[in-house]
């Protein structure tokens, strides 16, 4: 084997091997095709699809709307609790194959109550579904509720005053949905609301929008992370600021490719913005509409872009340090993580 291969092949090994977490993943993107499939077939839901492979085919992006059109189509599938019950498990247990130990789960309530399923629908779901992977995987799971930002500060603040008998179940707040046209200051009111009630802040921002976005997500809702922020590099006194304060950015490089945020993996900035010292790691957002869960992800970069042994592990060690998890706790995993190289 020359050396090149062989040190593909150590990375190959250590994307899988390596314990990792995953802070940006929507539950609802990760609904595979054919759990789709079996759940419209389950309540009679008719699909503008005509099999499993059709659904497959579909699944070619211009842009974010393009995507969320699919995205909003195929949760109308989810009905009864078991479905999101199913839908939960499918991806802890991707995780647990993954070696994901520790995994930050965004849900959109709004997506689901606007069709007239009840809070308890869901969150009973999920419950069952975490509470099983902690006790047999030993994996732990936070969930980030976010708000649809295509919809009024209004909603947000009903979906918040609904959510109050599962405050215990969730850690962070966040923003999702379209970007342009809905900046973060749309939502400063409600976010505020949601920080005084001991809610962590998320938000995505500078995926489609501007490095304008990305600074009014950290002034306006005082974020403690960025979901994206790809397009801060266009901004250098913003990059000053992120590193400086060492504010995460959960870059997601498939959905970036797939939703043509960059037309090459080989052109991502995820290397550069780590090179920089910014505080960024990987993450699959939407896995099953993007094409890989977290280790396609980490394996697309190491195929397109000239990905080293320390940046990996730095990008490993980042998605612990960024995560929620207590101190100590993300203090055992990264030396764990040395421990193992
Ligand atoms: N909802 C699900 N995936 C999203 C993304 N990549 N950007 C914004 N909202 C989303
Ligand atoms: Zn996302």
């Amino acid at each position: 084997m020359s050396e090149s291969k062989a040190i593909q092949s150590r990375l190959e090994s250590l994307i899988q091997a390596l314990p990792k977490t995953e802070l940006h993943l929507h539950i609802e993107g990760s609904l595979e095709p054919q759990l789709m499939w079996d759940l419209a077939q389950k309540h009679g839901v008719s699909l503008a699809y005509s099999s499993v492979d059709d659904i497959k085919d579909a699944y070619q992006f211009e842009d974010l709307q393009s995507f969320l059109d699919l995205y909003y189509q195929g949760a109308s599938v989810l009905l009864d609790e078991d479905d999101f019950y199913q839908l939960m498990w499918a991806y802890l247990c991707k995780c647990n194959e993954q070696h994901v130990v520790h995994t930050e789960i965004m849900f959109d309530p709004q997506t689901h109550t606007e069709r007239g399923i009840e809070f308890s629908v869901f969150m009973k779901g999920f419950e069952r579904a975490i509470k099983q992977a902690e006790n047999e995987f030993g994996m732990s799971v936070y969930l980030i509720m976010s708000f649809l930002r295509h919809l009024s500060e209004d909603s947000a603040f009903a979906c918040l005053a609904q959510a109050k008998p599962y405050y215990n179940m969730i850690k962070a707040l966040g923003l999702d949905s379209s970007e342009l046209g809905n900046p973060p200051s749309k939502f400063e009111r409600v976010f505020k609301q949601g920080k005084e009630l001991g809610f962590l802040i998320v938000a995505h921002a500078g995926e489609e929008g501007p490095a304008d976005y990305v600074w009014e997500a950290i002034r306006l809702l005082d974020v403690d992370r960025i979901d994206h922020g790809v397009r801060s590099s266009e901004d250098p006194s913003l990059m000053e600021y992120l590193k400086t304060h060492q504010i995460p950015l959960t870059v997601c490089p498939l959905s970036n490719l797939k939703l043509c945020v960059v037309n090459d993996m080989a052109q991502h900035n995820i290397l550069d913005l780590l090179d920089m010292d910014l505080m960024v790691m990987v993450n699959s957002d939407d896995p099953s509409y993007f094409g890989g869960y977290l280790n396609e992800n980490y394996l697309a970069l190491l195929h397109n872009l000239p990905l080293t042994e320390k940046a990996l592990v730095k990008l490993v060690k980042n998605s612990f340090s960024a995560s929620f998890l207590p101190k100590e706790t993300k203090r055992e995993w990264i030396a764990k993580i040395d421990s193992l190289l």
